[in-house]
């Protein structure tokens, strides 16, 4: 629609609209002319950037490990894809909290795992209890998918919660990968909690997942990385020395400009998205039938649209979120993520990482439209 000239606002992107801090890029451009980085390097990752990874860690999570236990992986995408490659033997279940991200679950069956729904609705604010995974754990449990801040629901587990949850884990011997890419999107007096950290208990037992994407405005470099116990890590390498080698040398260089350098830049980057967030969640609480609960983390909302669905809306009737987000984008020219993409369906994700003017455009067509809705 856009490509046809139509004006469409996109709350699609699951990306920062901010381009990357110029330091990173400097370092990029450096290394670009450094022979050392025309050739093959470690399949594992650039020594250094191991080590500041590990020197990174130790600074957010407050977990210390050692740069044998870090992979360096294109993206954080990879990161899933090879942790659930690694640890996974066929029909071994994985314990996923839905509204989840929608690449865990293709990454799952990949690895011909089975992955069991832990479901939250916006009552609890999309936050599981330990009553609702111990209700899902079998004989086959093998791995708790654990995300927070979370994408699509902005939700963020309190340092309680982790306890708990990780605590609860560690009893039933399971293994908690943990996606922690979203660790310093936190708004509003929310603390970002490391479960490795936070539960001992889970001794060497937990397989942490990052990336400087979201961090340092880095989607496009292609830089994430797994840090875990030291076999499977070592596993999860041979994997990817033989599917794609090292990460663009490049990109490592940057990467390593970015983890071993301050967070001011994702503090400018956080006042901008607490901003929004906060005027995205007043205006969407605003429209007759749309519930969001507050997002803590991330830079995402996640609103219940269950009280539009079956509604006369333009002469059409949407029975569903992708039916009503199709009404929306033809009739609103605002583009929306329905439920479904997330395993709930009933629900929009709008991503709140775009300019201020659009943001507040975008939603008020929203609510001018949805305000037909009988
Ligand atoms: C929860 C979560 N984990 C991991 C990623 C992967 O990011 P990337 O592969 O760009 O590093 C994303 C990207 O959307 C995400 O939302």
């Amino acid at each position: 629609m856009k490509a046809a000239g139509r004006p469409v606002i996109g709350f699609g992107a699951g990306e920062p609209d901010f381009p990357t801090p110029d330091y990173i890029v400097e370092a990029a451009i450096e290394a670009a002319r450094n022979p050392r980085f025309h050739k093959y390097t470690p399949a594992g990752g650039l020594p250094e950037l191991k080590q500041a990874i590990a020197e990174k860690t130790a600074r957010d999570s407050g977990y210390t490990v050692d740069a044998a236990q870090v992979l360096v992986t294109n993206g954080g995408k990879q990161a899933v894809y090879e942790a659930f490659a690694t640890m996974l033997d066929p029909g071994d279940e994985v314990l996923v909290i839905a509204p989840y991200w929608t690449t865990y679950p293709e990454a799952i069956k990949l690895a011909g795992g089975v992955q069991v729904d832990v479901v939250t609705d916006e009552t609890t604010g999309y936050l599981a209890s330990v009553e609702q995974l111990e209700a899902a754990r079998t004989e086959r449990t093998k791995v708790l998918l654990f995300v927070s801040p979370s994408n699509p629901t902005g939700a963020v587990y309190s340092r309680g919660e982790v306890e708990a949850i990780g605590r609860w884990a560690a009893e039933h011997g399971l293994w908690v990968v943990t996606d922690e890419i979203y660790e310093h999107l936190v708004y509003g007096g929310a603390e970002f909690t490391s479960i490795a950290t936070a539960v001992p208990e889970l001794g060497d037992q937990v397989v942490i997942l990052n990336g400087v994407a979201k961090t340092y405005a880095m989607t496009g470099w292609r830089v994430g990385w797994m840090i875990g116990p030291k076999d499977v890590v070592k596993a999860a390498t041979n994997l990817q020395s033989h599917a794609t080698s090292n990460v663009s040398n490049v990109a490592q260089a940057a990467a390593l400009a970015a983890v071993s350098g301050d967070l001011s830049a994702v503090a400018t980057m956080r006042e901008a998205f607490d901003r929004r967030r906060q005027t995205i969640v007043r205006l969407l609480n605003e429209i007759p039938g749309v519930l969001c609960p507050e997002p803590l983390g991330a830079f995402y909302a996640y609103p219940s649209v269950k009280g539009l669905l079956g509604k006369e809306l333009r002469g059409r009737r949407p029975q569903t979120s992708v039916e009503l987000a199709e009404v929306v984008l033809e009739e609103a020219e605002v583009a929306v993520v329905p439920g479904e993409a997330f395993g709930t369906p009933g629900y929009f994700r709008l991503s709140y990482a775009l300019g201020d003017d659009d943001l507040v455009e975008g939603v008020s067509r929203l609510a001018k439209l949805l305000a037909e809705a009988m």
